[in-house]
């Protein structure tokens, strides 16, 4: 069979990776792909939410299956777009329909499903304009700090938490009147959750669903978790205080009746189910949902899944997935993002990547980069993610560290405390 990965960064190149060591794929293809993806199968420029073209590549190409790396494709319909179209609809996508897809398009949605379905998250209440006063009490009722969250997608930068309530209601107001465009005409206010963050993942074919395993990520520029937000500095799998009980409460409590829940709107859903979770006190509250993997959380899950993830998604497809179980490699996995001097702020491409081919015992996944007359040049601010296996935590941290070094381009940055919230 023909397969097809949508996307282009770390996440993309991991699936492409884990699927080019598949018996059962004859050409594997990925739109738009990078410099690392074109390794593992066949990089077509083709836009992920451009779906006319999609529909012309799949027919040209003979793909059997669709594997949709990012949200935005989703969010867009794309899987309702294959549904509706003669041709398209006996191919499976691996990615939820637009319905499914509110769970991460839809704060709102997504925080009244879990209410709906006593999925433990915090306390919220949703605002509009004509609702901000009403807003601006119910900030009163909270206690420090405030979180506010724009309903839409905003490129990852709709989530403030702030200190002090004069603050708070200050930027409601502002959030409410367009701050972050229409993503923010509907603002969630929500209680804060203390405890330590993780994310969980399940496939999912609507009605049975398999756990991948859980990975951390660090989403700070700086050591010690400080300095700005960015795309993630890198991941850990698994993380140790997700042992049986806790993941077994995060089945119960939340994998289980979401996938019911959607059952219960009817909402189609074949895909991944990302669960940003906290642990409080050893109970797990979702922060979020995604519909897709995460970046970098894929990056270092999986490299440990030994199974053939085309077994997977044929058990998804066949509706044999109740007793599918997937082989997990039990050592940790740690990933380290390499990127560029300056980002998440201005930072300048086209630099040059030398000694990868010198780098040993690890994996180097691909995210901004592309290839050149000149050899792999950064095209991105997260270049490159190291991923290497250990006993304990910190020997792959060590090994990962090692090859980081190996690897050069100017101004190149990473952390290399990763983990250090986990001993
Ligand atoms: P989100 O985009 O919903 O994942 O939020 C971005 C980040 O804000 C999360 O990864 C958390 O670190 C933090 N956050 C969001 N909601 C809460 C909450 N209710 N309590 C504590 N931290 C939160
Ligand atoms: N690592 C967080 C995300 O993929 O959204």
């Amino acid at each position: 069979m023909n397969v097809l990965v949508l996307g282009s960064g770390g996440r993309e190149h991991a699936l492409a990776w884990k699927l080019s060591q598949s018996k059962k794929i004859d050409t594997l293809y990925i739109a738009p792909g990078n410099g690392g993806t074109q390794n593992c199968g066949t990089n077509l420029s083709v836009d992920p939410t451009d779906f006319e073209s999609i529909k012309k590549t799949v027919t040209e190409k003979q793909i059997g299956l669709v594997i949709v790396g990012p949200e935005a494709p989703l969010v867009g319909g794309l899987a309702d777009f294959f549904i509706a179209d003669e041709r398209l609809k006996a191919i499976p996508v691996i990615g939820p329909t637009k319905a499914g897809a509110m769970l991460e398009g839809s704060k709102d949605f997504a925080k009244a499903f879990m209410q709906d379905f006593d999925i433990p998250t915090a306390r919220y209440r949703s605002f509009t304009k004509s609702t901000l006063e009403e807003g601006k009490s119910f900030l009163e009722t909270l206690q420090a700090p405030y979180v506010l969250k724009a309903d839409g997608l905003a490129a990852g930068k709709g989530v403030l938490i702030l200190e002090d309530i004069d603050t708070a209601k200050q930027e409601l107001e502002k959030m409410l009147s367009g701050k972050f465009g229409d993503a923010s005409a509907t603002v969630v206010v929500e209680e804060f959750l203390k405890g330590i963050e993780l994310s969980c993942f399940c496939y999912t074919n609507g009605k049975d669903y398999v756990m991948l395993p859980e990975a951390k990520d660090y989403k700070r520029i700086g050591e010690g978790d400080t300095g700005l937000n960015t795309g993630g500095m890198g991941s850990i799998s698994p993380v140790i205080f997700a042992n049986t009980e806790f993941t077994e409460k995060v089945k119960n409590r939340i994998v289980e009746p979401t996938i019911k829940g959607l059952q219960q709107r009817g909402i189609n859903y074949h895909g991944f189910i990302f669960f940003g979770l906290m642990n409080v006190n050893g109970n797990p509250y979702v922060i979020e949902y995604n519909v897709r993997l995460g970046d970098p959380e894929t990056e270092s899950i999986l490299p440990r899944i030994k199974t053939d993830l085309m077994d997977m998604f044929e058990a998804g497809i066949s509706d044999s997935l109740k007793n599918f179980e997937l082989e997990i490699e039990s050592k940790f996995a740690v990933a380290i993002m390499l990127v560029s001097g300056g980002y998440p702020e201005a930072y300048e491409k086209g630099k040059i990547i030398i000694g990868l081919d010198t780098i040993e015992d690890c994996i180097a996944l691909h995210a901004g980069t592309k290839k050149t007359d000149k050899g792999i040049m950064t095209s991105g601010g997260r270049v490159m993610a190291i991923t290497s296996f250990g006993k304990t935590m910190k020997e792959a941290l060590e090994i990962s560290l090692n090859n980081a070094e190996k690897i050069n381009f100017d101004k190149k940055y990473y952390r290399k405390d990763l983990g250090f919230d986990l001993k």
